[in-house]
């Protein structure tokens, strides 16, 4: 018989309630709980005469399966992924409204159809003439990519089913549904039960499953996490409105890195991919002006030089505003507080904001030394030498400390035309990092926030 269970679910988090309740205790949000409906026959079978059967163990030690890889043609989408798409692996790529997420897989869908790959490109959110239209924008109305507009997770799978596809989209998962679920299309229920499903397809026909999912306000998935738990990859695509270029970062890998970074520009026929992103970010860099600095960093496997902005201004506030634009802004305080404490400089009285210039967002602590440089040049508005870059760690009693692929750094730097850099020490003395004495820059390695100092004298 087909019984009818009632569950109170947090949109936010995902969690379970018997009871209606104001707040959910495990994320904390008021007023996210909703009542859904599962229509069940009998989904909780423990407890019930029906027994399981033996599974087998194997030994560890074995050969596995290596992945033969399907290649998308477009590099930034395959070193992403970690060298290509695995046949049977299900993306979930997030992304603000208009990021560019529906551009970017009609074109990824497009290049696999090229090359004799049966793709399927299922849109619940646009008319198949929208995705026309984008398709003629994009110059890629002639690829044989089929198309349909369909959000009933049910047809969809009877399809499916009797395809050879290669590929499948679902653009989004918050339009689907599955009729046994009475919650609306997008509730936690609905996009959990139509993942499950399309997933459980993915994995038997083998085919490589991309999920488009909206992200909240608070820049999470949205409604719920437990999508990214169910999922083999999740990619955030980000970037800031007003600038053109769109990081695709992986935050969850199971057959590759994690933190790898591709880079595309948006432009007037779509999403083109940006070989050298240093130099993108550096383009509109003005030399000679105080609270700026060039940051070596690290995203992924590729060093990526970005321009670290800062301004210090008398705040005309009894507290001053602290504004962080691009890094975290619970590290630029303790920077602060660092050269408070151990360079007797004061920031009481001044307001001061911080600015990854390009939109980037960045989370590297080796990011500190060039924001303390950029600090200290705006405050003492004295710029530091157009051609210099800067890496390295602040510690609480201001030493500075040395961070990971120094030499990668070093090496994109020299690249693109700089000629001294900022330096942890440590750096000279690891025997593993010798290969700096090849380069034709000058390294500076300061050990601690006192020496920077000199730099602005
Ligand atoms: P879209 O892929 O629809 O975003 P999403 O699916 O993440 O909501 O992209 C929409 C934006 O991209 C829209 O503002 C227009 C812009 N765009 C271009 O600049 N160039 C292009 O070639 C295309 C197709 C879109
Ligand atoms: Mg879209």
């Amino acid at each position: 018989m087909v019984k009818k269970s009632t569950m109170f679910v947090c949109q936010n988090c995902g969690a379970v309630y018997p009871k209606w309740q104001g707040k959910c205790d495990t994320c904390n949000e008021w007023n996210t709980i909703v009542e859904e409906n599962v229509k069940s026959d009998g989904f909780s079978k423990l407890g019930s005469k029906k027994e399981g059967h033996i599974i087998d163990f194997v030994p560890l030690k074995g050969t596995a399966q290596t992945y033969s890889r399907l290649q998308t043609g477009i590099k930034e989408i395959d070193r992403v992924t970690g060298g290509g798409l695995v046949p049977g692996s299900v993306i979930l790529v997030g992304g603000d409204p208009g990021i560019g997420k529906s551009t970017l897989l009609l074109q990824v869908c497009a290049g696999l159809a090229e090359k004799n790959n049966a793709c399927y490109y299922i849109s619940g959110e646009e008319a198949i003439d929208q995705v026309r239209i984008r398709a003629n924008r994009l110059e890629l109305a002639d690829s044989p990519v089929n198309l349909a507009s369909a959000t009933d997770i049910r047809n969809i799978i009877t399809t499916l089913e009797k395809t050879e596809a290669k590929e499948v989209i679902i653009d989004s998962i918050q339009t689907m549904y599955l009729d046994e679920v009475e919650s609306t299309p997008g509730s936690v229920g609905q996009v959990r039960a139509c993942a499950y499903e399309l997933i459980k397809l993915a994995k038997k026909k083998g085919f490589v499953l991309f999920l488009v999912g909206h992200v909240t306000k608070q820049g999470e998935i949205a409604g719920p996490r437990v999508l990214e738990h169910m999922v083999d990859t999740v990619l955030y695509f980000e970037g800031e409105r007003g600038h053109h270029f769109r990081i695709l970062r992986a935050v969850k890998n199971r057959y590759g890195a994690t933190d790898e970074i591709g880079v595309f520009e948006m432009q007037d026929k779509g999403l083109v991919e940006v070989e050298n992103p240093s130099a993108l970010f550096l383009a509109e860099r003005q030399g000679n002006i105080s609270g700026s600095c060039v940051f070596a960093g690290i995203e992924g496997s590729r060093p990526l030089l970005v321009e670290i902005q800062a301004l210090v201004s008398p705040s005309g506030y009894s507290t001053p505003k602290r504004a962080v634009v691009g890094w975290d802004s619970n590290r630029l305080s303790m920077v602060l507080a660092v050269l408070e404490a151990r360079c007797s400089m004061n920031f009481s009285a001044h307001d001061v904001y911080l600015n990854i210039a390009g939109g980037l967002k960045i989370s590297e602590p080796a990011a500190d030394l060039a924001v303390a440089m950029a600090v200290i040049s705006s405050l003492t508005k004295k710029p530091l030498p157009a051609d210099m870059v800067a890496f390295g760690e602040i510690g609480l009693s201001g030493e500075i400390r040395a961070v990971a692929q120094s030499n990668l750094r070093l090496k994109e730097a020299q690249k693109l035309g700089f000629s001294g850099a900022i330096i942890p020490p440590a750096f000279g003395k690891d025997k593993k990092e010798k290969g700096l004495k090849n380069y034709d820059l000058s390294c500076y390695e300061i050990g601690h926030v006192q020496r920077l100092i000199n730099w602005f004298n």
